[in-house]
């Protein structure tokens, strides 16, 4: 039987939220991940020292990771939620004194996604510059949802004068441009030595033939919408090189099956609980196993300047049938067989 390990794989883009959600969602990404990068885009988002704080004690409790009164580590499932804050105009002081506590800011165009309406409202470098300036001097990455409000195939390709704008300007700021979707963005990230990309493995695998081409798919609706088979191919040949300047982000975003299946069906695609065992096959299939380990890990270590604790993920090609819902969230192929399912971790 063939198997794969990878050590301490990290997931570059999640979506954990809060309360019950929470509960249900955190403990399938720490299980078989080291660490994920945690979106802000609560409500309200997380814009305060006191409240990104918070944020982490309640992912910590979901995880069943205790802290005695003294805030000292009882119980650790060894999982590192890598904290980000929602892009406003902060000052240098303030993110001095966040910059250890946090690994990005999440920058949101207003109104572009879910939860994402105190985001940017115009790209004004003037009035940016300062918080870009000082993130740029303090190495804090900028995470950016790269779309802007045009036509919905065309919203990614739109925004690459954006990211040229900001690339240019800060050329000392780690940029990444969350979740590509196109071969725009693909060949943008060769154009400034300071722009990275995560990609996710929905956008590996579908198009917008498999959302809108049949029968409507709600459980496959996100944001940015699958685009193009060649698209998709330009992502491939990223991913499946492990392109050093790409990262795994599985923009896993579990919303309830009622918010899903509905007029007005909330964008995100739920993939935590499948997201290594798709990516063995894809991988698999092509041929590209060895460059797995960089996609998923090592990559974004040298990319963010982090050092994950010691986790080991073995995979084996044993069929593994999804669940049909992870409490009220119904995830990405729901009730198929997939080729690969993790049989350790250590
Ligand atoms: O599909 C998406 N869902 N895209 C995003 O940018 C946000 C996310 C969410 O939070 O649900
Ligand atoms: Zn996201």
């Amino acid at each position: 039987m063939k198997s794969h390990t990878l050590l301490m794989p990290l997931d570059m883009h999640l979506h954990l939220r809060d309360g019950v959600m929470l509960e249900t969602v955190a403990p399938l990404t720490s299980y078989s991940f080291s660490g994920a990068v945690v979106m802000p885009n609560l409500v309200p988002p997380v814009t305060t020292k006191e409240a990104l704080r918070a944020y982490k004690k309640r992912i910590y409790a979901a995880l069943g990771r205790l802290e005695d009164a003294n805030d000292v580590l009882m119980v650790d499932d060894f999982f590192e939620p890598y904290m980000t804050l929602f892009y406003q105009n902060y000052d240098r002081a303030f993110l001095e004194e966040m910059a250890d506590e946090i690994a990005a800011l999440k920058l949101y165009p207003a109104g572009i996604t879910t939860n994402s309406d105190s985001g940017v409202k115009t790209f004004d470098l003037e009035i940016m510059r300062p918080t870009l300036e000082a993130m740029s001097d303090l190495d804090i990455p900028l995470c950016v949802h790269g779309e802007t409000d045009g036509f919905v195939m065309d919203r990614e390709a739109e925004f690459m004068s954006i990211y040229e704008m900001l690339a240019s300007h800060f050329p000392k700021l780690k940029i990444i441009m969350e979740h590509i979707t196109t071969k725009e963005a693909a060949a943008m990230l060769e154009r400034y030595p300071n722009l990275y990309a995560t990609i996710t493995v929905h956008h590996l695998l579908i198009t917008l033939d498999d959302v809108a081409g049949g029968m409507l798919q709600p459980h496959l609706f996100c944001k940015p919408i699958a685009k193009r088979p060649e698209d998709r191919e330009a992502l491939l040949h990223l991913a499946l090189n492990a392109h050093p300047k790409v990262m795994f982000g599985s923009d896993s975003a579990p919303h309830p099956q009622h918010a899903k299946e509905t007029c007005g069906c909330a964008a995100g695609v739920f993939t935590a609980p499948i997201a290594l065992q798709l990516l063995c096959e894809l991988f698999d299939a092509y041929g590209k196993l060895d460059n797995l380990q960089s996609f998923v890990s090592d990559n974004a270590q040298s990319i963010y300047g982090i050092c994950p604790e010691f986790k080991e993920v073995v995979l084996v090609e044993t069929p593994f049938t999804v669940p049909e819902h992870y409490g009220k969230v119904i995830p990405m192929y729901a009730g198929e067989t997939l080729a690969w399912s993790i049989s350790d971790i250590e």
